[in-house]
C-alpha cells in the first residue's frame, strides 16, 4: 500500500501545481461572484472549475477513490467520511482573498485512509510554496523540510486566526471574546492570512506559534492538519482533547503547551458538524 499511497501524493502535488496554474490565470480575468451560507461566504466560477479538474484528474487514475469536495458538497453531496481512501478537497482556500487579490491562495488536497490523513498538499499558488507531508515522513515546503517554532511562552508568541464566514452577532461576540483574551495575554501579535491552510502552513513553518478557530471545514484543515502535525506540531480540540476533522473547531499549535494556552482563552461554540445529517441536528 504504501507505494500505492506515494504514487497518489506524486499525483496530488501535479494536479495542485496545475490547479494553482488556472487559479493565477484566472485572478486576472474571473472575479465574478457568488454567495453561499452568507453575504460573505463567496465562491467563484474559478472554484468549481478546479474542483472539476482535480476530480475528474484524480478518478481517472484512482477510479475506485471517493471525494469530498467544497463545492461538491455546497452543490448538495453529502460530506461523509469513511475508512475507504478518499481525497478531501479545497480548490480555493482563501476565495475571499482571490476575489479581492489579496495574495494567498491555496490549493488544499487531503488524503484519508480509515479516517486518517495519509497525506497532504497544500499549494499556496501566488507565493508558488508547495507543501506537502506524508505521514510518519516530516513536512516539507518546495522540498524544504520544515519545523514548527521552539517558542513555549505565550507572551512571546504570534497567533494566528480568522473572522470566518459567518456575520451571526452570537458568533461575533465569541469570536472578539476569544480575541480580546488572547491580545491581552498579551501575545506578541495576532495574525490572519484569510486561508486557514496557509494559517497552518504558517505553523508548520514557524513563523507564528499557534493558529485556531471555530467555522472552519473539513476541506479547509485536512492538507494543513498532517502538514502541522509532521513538522512536530499539536492538533487540539478548542475544549482540550482531541481534534475532531468534522467539528469544524480547530487549536494548531507548535506545541502542548502553547496550544493548551490557548484553549484557556477561546469563547467556545458548536457550529453544525460537516458530517450533520440533512435534518441538521448538532
Ligand atoms: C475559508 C478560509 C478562511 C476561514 C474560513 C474558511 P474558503 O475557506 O479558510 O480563512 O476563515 O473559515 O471557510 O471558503 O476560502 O475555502
Amino acid at each position: 500500500m504504501a507505494d500505492l499511497w506515494q504514487s497518489a501524493m506524486d499525483h496530488a502535488v501535479s494536479v495542485a501545481r496545475k490547479a494553482g496554474e488556472v487559479v493565477r490565470e484566472a485572478l486576472q480575468v474571473d472575479r465574478k461572484v457568488m454567495t453561499k451560507s452568507s453575504s460573505v461566504d463567496l465562491v467563484t466560477q474559478t472554484d468549481q472549475k478546479v474542483e472539476k479538474l482535480i476530480i475528474q484528474s484524480v478518478q481517472e487514475k484512482f477510479p475506485s477513490h471517493r471525494f469530498i469536495g467544497e463545492e461538491s458538497v455546497a452543490a448538495g453531496e453529502r460530506c461523509v467520511l469513511t475508512n475507504e481512501p478518499t481525497w478531501i478537497i479545497d480548490p480555493i482556500d482563501g476565495t475571499t482573498n482571490f476575489v479581492h487579490a489579496f495574495p494567498f491562495v491555496a490549493v488544499s488536497i487531503g488524503f484519508c485512509v480509515n479516517k486518517q490523513v495519509e497525506f497532504g498538499v497544500v499549494y499556496s499558488c501566488l507565493e508558488d510554496k508547495m507543501f506537502t507531508a506524508r505521514r510518519g515522513k516530516g513536512s516539507f515546503c518546495n522540498g524544504e523540510p520544515l519545523q514548527v517554532s521552539d517558542q513555549k511562552d505565550i507572551k512571546q508568541a504570534i497567533i494566528a486566526t480568522e473572522f470566518g464566514s459567518s456575520r451571526d452577532p452570537e458568533v461575533v461576540d465569541h469570536i472578539f471574546s476569544s480575541l480580546r483574551n488572547i491580545v491581552s495575554i498579551p501575545v506578541h501579535g495576532v495574525r490572519g492570512a484569510g486561508t486557514a491552510a496557509i494559517n497552518m502552513c504558517l505553523v508548520a513553518s514557524g513563523c507564528v506559534e499557534a493558529y485556531y478557530e471555530i467555522g472552519i471545514h473539513v476541506w479547509d484543515v485536512a492538507a494543513g492538519s498532517l502538514i502541522v502535525s509532521e513538522a512536530g506540531g499539536v492538533l487540539m480540540d478548542v475544549e482540550g482533547g482531541q481534534m475532531d476533522m468534522m467539528s469544524r473547531r480547530i487549536v494548531a499549535a507548535n506545541s502542548k503547551i502553547i496550544a493548551e494556552r490557548i484553549v484557556k482563552e477561546i469563547s467556545v461554540f458548536s457550529p453544525l458538524r460537516d458530517d450533520a445529517p440533512p435534518d441538521g441536528h448538532h
